[in-house]
């Protein structure tokens, strides 16, 4: 058995899959919740974490009976872009600013005047945005220095539950990329962001490729997990990099749209492709030798969920999908702009605002709920615009998260991209991938393209229907958020 565990936002899952790639257990612990003490702020407790990931650990072992000595190696992955501070004795300094957190603009703006935008890019290839670790750890020095000067160790929220259980300070190339602190395309630490972000090297973790094996389950780790001491763990991924291994998006031309709370359109690539403007994220891949790019929408599943909560609080998903079917593609013109929490690609405007555009009285609540799942598919359809641009290649998109799930928003997806999409057989998320980097690991397949390869069927795919109707509603779409901005007079 192997044992991938994924340290999400929401909750941590502990998923065993067996040597055939088969999911035998999954089950998931739920975290404390997200700390907000004013807007825009986003902290956990990395404590809780690890309290979750022992339970799911258990509650996976205990579904199947399996025992620590049977599990042949761990893999991890989790959300991604967390800045979790230690001291000198590894003791947690403060709870972690998480990815969602968006209050560093202002040191974002120090680090780019510092470096210089297109030096940035160059080094680190990525812009300095608020989601990334390295502006956290710049706040925290402007604002409690006195913690600050406890610093001796930063780690990302996964790479903290593998220091728990292990006694090591290791972190894969993928999550690191997203801390703005590495030199993406030759896949080390950057010593001039470092050096300029005034950050000491040696508080940064040893890098590994995903599928590496790290560090081994230590006898405090065993005794808190069920584990057997001595079990070999991989370095795994962040969230994006292993549900993409999980779903087989490793060869130039394959790419995923996976929608979840926020939406992601994932490409593999064999280098790395440098957005001028750093309207993409570019990272290392899980996988060794290969990137990725990506764009970020981030009201995707989020849209629907504040429309149900705001609008139609006693409907269930399924009924609103049911009854948004009986609206015609393109709404009549109506249209949903889902910038509820700004928007990352690729406007990268933390400031941006959603809004409902075109209603008439012939709109009614289908129009309404369809023109939501229809604008979630255009803002990730902006991240295929820029791919074009840019020259990434599209040869099949596999669809994920719960955008896949209902038959209506895949059509929408098929239709909005002018591409058929395919369906996988099980899609099982990052932690099913950090399974197979684990696997890869332990030499269970000879290579992530191996594992893949073994693991992963496309179950069905679905053509587009409507794609005239939606590349017109699109060209329309587009126009909206530079109104918007317009009218908020920015
Ligand atoms: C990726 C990103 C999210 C988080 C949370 O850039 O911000 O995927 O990892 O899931």
């Amino acid at each position: 058995m192997l044992l991938g565990i994924d340290v999400g936002t929401g909750g941590t899952r502990a998923v065993l899959i067996d040597r055939a790639g088969k999911v035998k257990a999954s089950f998931a612990s739920e975290h404390a919740g997200i700390r907000s003490e004013h807007i825009g702020w986003a902290e956990q407790e990395p404590e809780d974490w690890w309290r979750a990931a022992r339970e799911a650990i258990a509650g996976a072992m205990a579904q199947t009976g399996v025992t620590g000595s049977e599990i042949e190696a761990v893999g991890l992955t989790g959300q991604m872009h967390g800045c979790v501070m230690l001291d000198a004795d590894g003791a947690v300094l403060r709870p972690a600013l998480i990815w969602a957190d968006q209050r560093t603009q202002p040191q974002c703006d120090w680090l780019t005047e510092k470096i210089g935008f297109e030096r940035l890019i160059e080094l680190t290839c990525n812009p300095a945005l608020p989601n990334f670790t390295l502006t956290k750890l710049l706040w925290v020095r402007e604002h409690q220095p006195e913690i600050f000067a406890k610093i001796a160790h930063v780690l990302c929220p996964k790479d903290y539950v593998r220091y728990r259980m292990t006694g090591e300070f290791a972190m894969d190339m993928q999550e690191a990329s997203g801390t703005l602190l590495l030199d993406v395309a030759n896949r080390r630490w950057s010593a001039e962001v470092a050096e300029a972000a005034g950050i000491p090297m040696s508080w940064l973790p040893r890098l590994f490729e995903g599928p590496e094996i790290c560090a081994r389950i230590s006898a405090a780790g065993a005794g808190a997990t069920g584990l057997a001491a001595g079990t070999p763990v991989a370095a795994g991924a962040g969230d994006q990099g292993a549900g993409a291994v999980g779903m087989g998006i490793l060869a130039p031309g394959s790419v995923s749209a996976t929608i979840g709370t926020s939406g992601v359109v994932f490409a593999a690539t064999d280098a790395p492709t440098k957005d001028r403007l750093g309207r993409l994220h570019t990272f290392c891949h899980a996988a060794p030798g290969r990137w990725h790019v990506m764009g970020v929408t981030n009201g995707a599943g989020l849209s629907l969920r504040y429309f149900r909560d705001t609008f139609a609080k006693e409907s269930s998903y399924d009924e609103l999908s049911a009854r948004a079917a009986e609206a015609p593609a393109g709404c009549n013109g109506l249209m949903w702009a889902p910038y509820l929490f700004g928007e990352r690609t690729p406007h990268l405007d933390p400031e941006a605002r959603a809004a409902f555009v075109g209603i008439t009285a012939s709109h009614g609540q289908p129009h309404f709920v369809r023109a939501v799942l229809e604008g979630v598919a255009f803002s990730l359809q902006d991240t295929f615009t820029l791919f074009a641009e840019l020259g990434v290649p599209v040869r099949g998109i596999r669809l994920g998260g719960g955008g896949a799930r209902g038959p209506l928003w895949r059509q929408i997806q098929a239709d909005v991209y002018g591409h058929p999409v395919d369906l996988l057989e099980a899609e099982e998320g990052g932690a099913f991938g950090a399974a197979l980097l684990a696997g890869t690991g332990v030499k269970v397949w000879e290579s992530v393209e191996a594992a893949c390869a073994a693991t992963v069927r496309v179950a069905e795919t679905i053509a587009p229907r409507d794609a005239d109707v939606m590349k017109d509603a699109y060209a329309r779409y587009r126009r909206i958020y530079p109104a918007l901005r317009e009218i908020a007079g920015r």
